[in-house]
């Protein structure tokens, strides 16, 4: 057994009530391999397929884009069985977000090596997000969440060279594979927590975050965060090379009008977090919302 299986089977075990029912939902193969693992280290009854009154319902995830997340306590990833990875953890079984950093490291970490060569097409559209948000010369630009610093290149662009642009990621592969790109465009990397960013207050003129925020698990919390190393005035850009509906599509799964990125949605959040909608563009071929620091 891998430590990836041993870690999240830690993580389901804390939330599995002892002596309660654990129901394993998905695709019959993928869900009878994580009941057994599980059967094996705990003292729940673990079942397979969907059980109403379960204490606890795991669904499983498969690349094969069967996985329909709604209502489940614990989302669990087997595209790749040697390769588990948790996706989702009701915060009611177990309380606080311990599971979230070892996991996003887990999804993304595999993927950094691949990542240009599969999206290598969207460069041309982080330029353009970059290019028509209005940023000035000579500030700090962050890029949170920069994974291999797509964006970097357009914003040093941006803020010219007097400006300063910085690359921040928790995935150490990411980082890795952005450094010759981050070279290039006289970048620095740092390796942190989007949650908990290494900046004095008020100090980026821009912050980029593509493809970020909807990964982390309080969207409040992490739209404060980018707003409180932000200065008055700065910028926000929320950035995606594929439209919400386009991607949901891709996933499986329809539009869910509660979703963070939903207008209504983003802008409500925005100005409770210290920000305020300016520009908001979402069709099929990327989601860009520019906000202002208020
Ligand atoms: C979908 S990828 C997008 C990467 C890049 N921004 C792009 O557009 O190509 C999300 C990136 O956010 C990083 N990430 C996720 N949660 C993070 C966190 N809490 N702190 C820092 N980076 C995080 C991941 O490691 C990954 O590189």
């Amino acid at each position: 057994m891998t430590d990836r299986w041993d870690t999240v089977l830690g993580y389901l075990i804390a939330a599995a009530p002892r002596d309660g029912v654990v129901a394993i939902d998905g695709p019959p193969a993928e869900a009878e391999l994580l009941a057994e693992r599980l059967r094996a280290r705990c003292g729940a009854t673990v079942v397979t397929g969907p059980v109403g009154d379960a204490d606890l319902t795991v669904r499983v995830r498969t690349s094969r884009g069967d996985g329909r997340d709604d209502h489940a306590g614990a989302v669990v990833d087997l595209g790749d069985a040697t390769w588990p990875i948790l996706r989702h953890l009701d915060p009611a079984l177990v309380p606080g977000d311990r599971w979230y950093a070892s996991e996003s490291q887990a999804f993304f970490a595999v993927r950094a090596a691949g990542w240009d060569s599969k999206f290598g097409d969207d460069l041309p559209a982080y330029d353009l997000a970059v290019s028509s948000a209005g940023l000035r010369a000579g500030g700090l630009a962050l890029d949170v969440g920069c994974g291999t610093g797509r964006a970097l290149p357009p914003l040093r662009e941006a803020v010219g060279p007097a400006g300063t642009v910085i690359g921040l990621d928790h995935t150490a592969p990411m980082l890795s594979a952005a450094a010759r790109r981050a070279a290039a465009c006289a970048a620095a990397l740092v390796r942190a927590d989007a949650r908990r960013l290494p900046f004095p207050d008020g100090t980026a003129d821009a912050v980029l975050a593509a493809g970020l925020v909807t990964h982390l698990p309080d969207h409040d919390e992490a739209l404060t965060e980018l707003a409180r190393v932000t200065r008055s005035g700065g910028r926000l850009i929320l950035f995606h090379p594929t439209g919400r509906a386009t991607l949901a599509a891709r996933h499986g799964r329809t539009l869910d009008p509660g979703d963070l990125l939903d207008e209504p949605v983003l802008r409500a959040a925005l100005s409770r977090t210290g920000w305020e909608l300016l520009t908001y563009d979402d069709p099929p071929h990327r989601f860009h919302a520019v906000a202002v620091r208020i």
